[in-house]
């Protein structure tokens, strides 16, 4: 029977830690880290994923400040509300909320933000940084499966690390902290020859794809930690991941559980990411 790589109580451990960094910042400098929070339109996955980032910050004491705006809202509007955020003072970090309705080009928001305040990682400035290991904001959900990975007791340097989805929120940049941490990393992806051969090569498995229990058993090899990114709504309306937990979990040494696993992680590290950001300010 595998470890269960419980990310809800870890991500608590987390952010007690980060409560503690909060309070040492206001005492020491008189900061209290802000995070502004952008969301347009009213997608309602978005608007759960916001509140919870929102509560998170009250409870570790960094300020949050929301801005909610209508679907219509133009590219230019965006623009001058991330400007207007770039040169507030009481504003560490800001996060606009993807996706983004299609009159706006994701790409230039993301590329207005204040490298120094993208506490998603995104900018190009800081994939770059990413790139070459240097210092810099790193995206959430990658630093959140790492602590994850840290936690099941595996050391990823030597081992075969293969990633199912290449995205530039979770695949690429969780391949480029793997290969930081010395593993030989595979990234899969939708179009990848003999998937199921490649798999079960896996020492340690990270499956982002978005398809209900895409992952079975048969996949896995006996052992192997598998962290699972995926959170899939079923018709049910029950949430499940992207792995068949019940079937791996006594075949992998580790696992992490969908919902309970890889999420509540994200969200601490954006906590981390802000407080870092205030840091340095
Ligand atoms: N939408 C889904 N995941 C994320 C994330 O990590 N950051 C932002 N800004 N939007 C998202």
């Amino acid at each position: 029977m595998a470890y269960i790589i419980d990310g809800k109580k870890i991500a608590a451990e987390f952010r007690a830690q980060l409560a503690l960094d909060v309070a040492s910042l206001t005492q020491t400098r008189n900061i209290t880290p802000g995070l502004a929070v952008v969301l347009v339109g009213n997608n309602p996955a978005s608007e759960v994923y916001v509140r919870m980032k929102k509560k998170a910050c009250a409870d570790v004491g960094i300020a949050s400040f929301s801005h909610e705006l209508p679907i219509d809202t133009t590219e230019d509007d965006l623009l001058a509300l991330v400007n207007r955020l770039n040169h507030d003072p009481n504003v560490h970090g800001i996060l606009v909320q993807l996706p983004l309705p299609p009159q706006i080009h994701e790409s230039r928001i993301i590329q207005a933000i204040s490298p120094r305040k993208d506490v998603d990682g995104f900018h190009p400035e800081n994939v770059g940084l990413l790139a070459t290991g240097s210092p810099g904001l790193r995206p959430c959900t990658p630093l959140g499966i790492m602590a994850l990975i840290a936690k099941s007791g595996m050391d990823p340097a030597g081992k075969h690390a293969v990633i199912i989805g290449r995205s530039n929120i979770v695949g690429k940049p969780v391949a480029l902290m793997l290969l930081q941490a010395h593993a030989t990393v595979t990234i899969c992806h939708s179009r990848t020859h003999h998937l199921q051969q490649v798999i079960s090569s896996g020492d340690i498995v990270v499956a982002a794809i978005g398809r209900p229990r895409f992952l079975g058993k048969e996949a896995i090899q006996e052992g192997a930690v598998v962290i699972d990114v995926g959170t899939n709504r079923l018709e049910d309306g029950t949430l499940c991941g992207d792995c068949d937990f019940e079937a791996i979990k006594h075949k992998a040494s580790a696992i992490t559980p969908s919902p309970g696993g890889v999420g509540p992680m994200t969200i601490a590290m954006l906590l981390a990411n802000t407080i870092q950001a205030a840091q340095q300010s």
